[in-house]
């Protein structure tokens, strides 16, 4: 490749930088700076290491995006404009994981050089923060820079719209000043039943466009009075070499909160090791089918059964009763403990740090949720990203990407009413108890299909959900946006 003199001129004084600032970091004393108390030394001592290495860094991004020389992309193929996402990056949740697996992807690929990202929607969590892998850590902060004015700026604001300008709630609003300042502004969002509310559809209306992730968001957002113009179906990602099933170690998943643990006598097998796991991981909420869960699972097996259930979830805006309302419920559907004593169960709330999430999926054998809608399912892609086979509803965001060929889709029986909260009145839907009963079971016993299951949702995970390959996505519409507003602007001109 011909490097042009520019080129020369402005490597060579990022080397000069470079030196400089690891100078100054060593505290090496410049030859033009021998009098440390001199005005001089002083403001560049409070200038300091870290300006400079930011300026730099600004640098190296200038000669890679406007001088062509980017290692791994076509000029043609980058998006050299502002684009602001603001999302709940701290916060831990499905908005997150989903944003967070967005912005590594832009930034790994180098095709989105001037991302800025800015916390939005829901509270930041410290201890979420920590658990992070350092690259993504990293990858925040260097973004962390918000841009100013918004005027050539595409601002993606991704949350429930409730927290979306003029938000409900306390929250740093998206887009920050209101809709008029941006170049464009984006909603990014989705829903678990089949509609929306009226406040939420009034909210996405006044995005200049909505992107949702699945054909089942696309037709349920549009039915409930979405502009269908301003609907564009956009996948999530994975990261896929993250939720790896390659050089990761299975975590011994601790043994603790076993549900029968008070009736450990009947049983003398206390242990998983060498059990066949089925892992379910989930918020404790009505949505996500526990009961169908523990109905199914108990009903199937007992003691008998080399099978464990184990459990990871969190409160739900409750108490940490799992124990006590798992109990309750097997009285109150009349279960009978087996005559062979009642199958392991666990469930945990334990805090798993990001960083940890792979270790927890290799130790299972088999991934399951009847959840009763879902807006994407994040543990559900992860798992598959980790080669597990998924047991999970055959409705709402899953069927994006589940089938019968790479998992094992749970039948629904039929759409019911939500009964509490403000989603009142809306349907979702009611997986079968004795479908998801006979996947178990079989799942049980032929894990050799079921592995070549997972093997398979895995390949779909990598072909068709890759952070490089939704990346490549997300920037095609970067670029379709822009070039529509700059034509606009100089006809409007
Ligand atoms: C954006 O705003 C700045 C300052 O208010 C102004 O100088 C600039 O021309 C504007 N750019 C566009 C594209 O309107
Ligand atoms: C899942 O849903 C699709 C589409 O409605 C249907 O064709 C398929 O038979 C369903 N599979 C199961 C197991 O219910």
């Amino acid at each position: 490749m011909r490097i042009p003199r520019r080129n020369c001129a402005i490597w060579l004084t990022t080397v000069l930088i470079t030196v400089f600032s690891v100078a100054l970091s060593l505290q090496i004393r410049s030859p033009v700076c021998t009098d440390s108390g001199s005005l001089f030394c002083r403001l560049y001592h409070y200038i300091g290491f870290y300006n400079l290495a930011w300026r730099l860094e600004k640098l190296t991004l200038l000669i890679k995006t406007e001088r062509g020389f980017l290692p791994t992309a076509e000029k043609s193929d980058v998006f050299s404009h502002p684009v602001l996402w603001m999302a709940p990056f701290l916060s831990s949740g499905g908005y997150c994981s989903e944003a967070l697996s967005y912005i590594v992807g832009m930034s790994k690929s180098g095709l989105v050089p001037y991302l800025h990202v800015e916390h939005h929607g829901d509270l930041a969590q410290e201890i979420f923060w920590r658990g992070l892998p350092a690259d993504i850590k990293d990858i925040i902060i260097k973004s962390y820079k918000p841009e100013r004015p918004l005027n050539n700026t595409i601002v993606i604001c991704h949350s429930e719209p409730g927290a979306w300008y003029p938000s409900l709630f306390e929250t740093h609003t998206c887009p920050p000043t209101g809709y008029e300042e941006p170049l464009h502004v984006i909603g990014r969002t989705m829903f678990e039943t089949d509609r929306v509310n009226l406040e939420h559809v009034k909210r996405c209306n006044r995005m200049e466009e909505v992107w949702v992730p699945s054909d089942f968001n696309m037709k349920t957002f549009a039915d409930s009075g979405v502009d269908p113009s301003k609907l564009v179906k956009v996948v999530q990602s994975v990261d896929v070499s993250f939720f790896s099933p390659h050089d990761v170690e299975a975590f011994p998943l601790p043994e603790t909160g076993q549900v029968f643990a008070l009736e450990k006598e009947e049983s003398d097998r206390t242990s998983i090791i060498d059990h066949f796991i089925f892992l379910s991981i989930f918020k404790w909420e009505y949505r996500k089918g526990w009961h169908l869960l523990i109905k199914a699972y108990l009903r199937e097996f007992s003691a008998k059964d080399r099978v464990a259930l184990y459990i990871l979830t969190n409160a739900y805006h409750t108490d940490r009763t799992y124990r006590d309302d798992i109990i309750a419920y097997v009285k109150e559907i009349g279960l009978k403990k087996p005559v062979h004593g009642w199958p392991l169960l666990y469930v945990n709330d334990y805090h798993i740090p990001q960083l940890r999430l792979p270790n927890i999926y290799k130790a299972a054998n088999a991934f399951v949720l009847p959840s009763r809608g879902e807006g994407w399912g994040r543990p559900h892609v992860e798992a598959m990203s980790m080669g597990l086979p998924v047991i999970a509803t055959n409705w709402s965001g899953m069927t994006e990407y589940m089938t019968e060929t790479n998992s094992y889709p749970i039948y629904v029986e039929r759409l019911v009413e939500v009964e509490e909260g403000p989603f009142k009145g809306h349907l979702w839907a009611e997986p079968s108890a004795t479908h998801l009963q006979s996947l178990m079971r079989h799942v049980f016993m032929n894990p050799l299909e079921a592995e070549a299951k997972g093997q398979l949702a895995r390949k779909t995970m990598v072909e068709k959900y890759s952070p490089e390959i939704v990346t490549k996505q997300i920037v095609g519409h970067l670029m379709r946006i822009h070039s529509k507003k700059t034509a606009k602007c100089s006809t409007d001109a």
